[in-house]
């Protein structure tokens, strides 16, 4: 078979702001894709728990809220988006500034990260059975912990004022550089840069050069 048949699993990580969905939502459109973003994942939860009235400290009551918690799938042009007992959250609600300030004290809890595992991997399957020439996921872990088989694994990076200025000009209120000391300082799972990955630096370049970079790199 050539590799142009071949499912492929494309892992993208790196911290906040850094560019990977934009960039995984382009490269899903220009190769034929499932685009999942597994940040939305750890979103998903953070708000779900912390509208039950629940903290970061409360592990046993978080254990019980997430195993009543039936995770579903929604397809939205060609991004996989989770569903939390058949309702998929809005955007807004994912993206507020008090989703913000939490996501990354809550993503570092075990039972947190437990809950998507399996949910997570089993994506591929979903994105084979619907027939897509590959899988494009993104966040912290993906090519480390999640798919460690990925046959490409990427981490972008670029400097902290130019991951401000976006999240700015996207007119959000996130503390990008506490969440990445957190996410990368945690014990469960740490943003790292996966071994054999290839880094990019996208403050250095345009969306459509570090597009045209990976399509390149891996071989469509
Ligand atoms: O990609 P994002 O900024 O929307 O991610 C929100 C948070 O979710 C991030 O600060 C840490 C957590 N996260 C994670 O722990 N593991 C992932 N694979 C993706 C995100």
């Amino acid at each position: 078979m050539s590799s142009f048949n071949t499912f492929k699993i494309i892992a993208i990580d790196g911290g906040a702001a850094v560019g990977k969905s934009s960039t995984s939502k382009g490269l899903a459109e220009r190769l034929g894709l499932m685009h999942v973003d597994t940040g939305s994942h750890y979103r998903t939860l953070t708000s779900a728990i912390l509208s039950s009235g629940e903290d970061a400290e409360e592990r046993e009551a978080i254990s019980k809220i997430l195993d009543a918690l039936k995770l579903s799938t929604q397809i939205d042009g060609r991004t996989a988006k989770l569903g939390i007992n058949d309702r998929v959250p809005a955007d807004s609600d994912l993206r507020s500034p008090e989703v913000n300030a939490q996501v990354s004290k809550f993503a570092a809890i075990p039972e947190v990260r437990k809950k998507l595992f399996a949910y997570q991997r089993s994506l591929a399957d979903l994105a084979r059975e619907q027939q897509y020439a590959g899988l494009i996921m993104e966040g912290r872990d993906i090519g480390s912990i999640i798919f460690p088989e990925a046959a490409y694994r990427f981490y972008l990076d670029a400097d902290e004022a130019t991951r401000a200025a976006r999240r700015a000009k996207e007119g959000q209120t996130d503390p990008i550089a506490a969440r990445d000391r957190m996410d990368s300082t945690r014990q469960a799972a740490p943003l790292v840069c996966p071994r054999g990955a290839t880094q990019i630096n996208t403050a250095h370049h345009t969306l459509e050069e570090v597009i045209e970079k990976i399509t390149h790199l891996i071989g469509s």
